[in-house]
């Protein structure tokens, strides 16, 4: 566990209230008090403890209703009862209802000290678990990395080099360039790689939704705020936070994410209290931030916060000799994935495929070699498996014959960009992200050409 803990001490009895608070702060604890029920009440609602060390017996209620309010606003406090020696049958119920440990009074420090310990020790313990559930997932989803391109040499050394630096990281490139592989790879490699990597894609989530994602909440903060809940960046403490798709971000939760940046807190929302967060951000985008800073779309101070290290993706036709190893490479886990055998890649397939262009990059390269391993009945891939994309001609080799009257330009190329826009709508089944995607442009680009293009009206489509 990291940071400070947070300790609230529940007591009617000054005196004791006092020692126990001169006590927890001595051994490095952060403290709050508590004389009655309906202020421990308070402070649950509002705030977020590891440990409540609670009286049993209070004017105004008993410990046991502070042991219900802790469970109900976060359920991983750790509760610990105190009760006088008559009355440990009493603790004893509190434990059937989830209490930790109790302490019957007089009691010594050390039996303080012991159960204070002993209950961080069982939070870290899940913590740890939960860490390493997410390590274990970050395990199978780590893919071997594919590319003996010089540029791509170039981007393993990069990842090297910047893997074990504290410095945020932003990683670039086109859709499917392979930007989260990266994003895992430097995570991986460095010296957080026993602490968890939280992933979360800033264009996935509703807006409303991701301060409360990233910061946490208090139960309460908002409609549905049922329990308090740690923010990604708690989660991610001592760790890394990939924020995919930085760019997606609204102006207020820049300004937000800048905020946190600088001051390494975060504050929940509809909290009212800081917590130190030790995270390092790898982002990516495969949008050109500094346009996008130009435009004053992303704020330039967050842009170089997050820029501190670039790592640039090169486009997969810019890679082509990376192209026979990333097939043989697909080949090989999707012929074991459907449980075909595949002896070759024909040259004419393979040719063709080097001559293709790849909006969509590997994750196109991807897709494309998984269907043709589905789709062939013998031991061969050959081109007949390619899908009509790839085999269709590119522009670039079509002539254009231009009439003696002359052609209108701008209306034929409007004419052509409404045909693949239409296009790309269709393959994404409606989804813009998604079709934006595939003609290699921000969603915010492939909205604009919509409207302009009067197709927006033409369909009802959302996302
Ligand atoms: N060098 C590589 N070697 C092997 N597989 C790769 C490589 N690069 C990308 N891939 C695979 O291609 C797919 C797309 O990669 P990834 O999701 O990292 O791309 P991305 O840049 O994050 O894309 P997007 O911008 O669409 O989110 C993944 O399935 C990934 O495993
Ligand atoms: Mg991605």
């Amino acid at each position: 566990m990291s940071g400070e803990t947070r300790i609230l001490i529940v007591d009617d009895e000054r005196s004791m209230q006092e020692f126990l608070e001169i006590f927890c702060r001595g051994e490095g604890h952060s403290v709050e008090t508590a004389g009655d029920v309906p202020e421990a009440l308070l402070w649950l609602e509002n705030d977020d403890f590891d440990v409540v060390i609670t009286d049993m017996q209070m004017p105004g209620g008993t410990g046991l209703d502070v042991l219900r309010a802790a469970q109900s606003e976060s359920p991983e406090t750790v509760v610990v009862m105190i009760t006088a020696f008559a009355s440990t049958e009493s603790a004893i119920q509190a434990m059937k209802h989830g209490a930790y440990d109790y302490i019957t009074k007089p009691f010594k420090l050390d039996e303080i000290r012991v159960v204070v310990d002993k209950a961080l020790e069982k939070k870290k313990l899940a913590a740890e678990n939960q860490s390493l559930r997410t390590q274990l997932g970050a395990q199978i989803r780590q893919r071997a990395m594919i590319g003996a391109s010089a540029c791509m040499q170039d981007v393993f050394e990069m990842i090297g080099k910047v893997a074990s630096a504290k410095a945020n990281v932003l990683v670039t490139g086109e859709s499917g360039t392979g930007k989260e592989i990266v994003a895992r790879a430097v995570h991986a490699s460095g010296e957080r790689c026993d602490a968890p990597l939280v992933a979360i894609n800033c264009s996935a989530i509703p807006e409303n939704l991701i301060e409360s994602e990233l910061f946490g909440h208090m139960k309460g903060a908002f409609t549905g705020a049922d329990q308090n809940k740690p923010g990604l960046f708690e989660v991610a403490d001592g760790g890394t936070l990939f924020l995919d798709e930085v760019g997606e971000l609204t102006l207020a939760l820049q300004v937000k994410l800048l905020r946190v940046l600088q001051e390494k807190t975060i504050r929940r929302v509809g909290g009212n209290t800081d917590r130190a967060v030790d995270v390092r951000i790898v982002a990516a985008t495969n949008q050109r931030l500094d346009e996008e800073v130009a435009k004053g779309t992303f704020r330039e101070d967050l842009y170089y916060r997050l820029n501190v290290i670039e790592i640039p993706l090169p486009p997969l036709r810019q890679r082509a000799d990376d192209i026979p190893l990333l097939v043989q490479h697909f080949v090989e886990k999707y012929s074991e994935e459907l449980d075909k055998r595949i002896d070759c890649v024909s040259k004419p397939m393979l040719d063709r495929l080097m001559a293709y262009e790849f909006p969509g990059n590997v994750r196109e390269l991807e897709n494309i070699v998984e269907r043709a391993v589905a789709l062939t009945t013998t031991c061969t891939i050959d081109v007949d498996s390619l899908p009509p994309s790839v085999t269709q001609q590119s522009l670039a080799t079509t002539e254009f014959k231009i009439p003696s009257e002359g052609v209108d330009l701008t209306r034929m190329i409007e004419e052509f960009e409404g045909r693949l826009l239409r296009e790309a709508l269709r393959n994404s089944g409606g989804v813009k992200k998604r079709a934006a995607r595939m003609l290699g442009i921000s969603f915010r680009s492939f909205r604009y050409r919509l409207e302009k293009l009067g197709i927006e009206s033409e369909r009802g489509t959302e996302g």
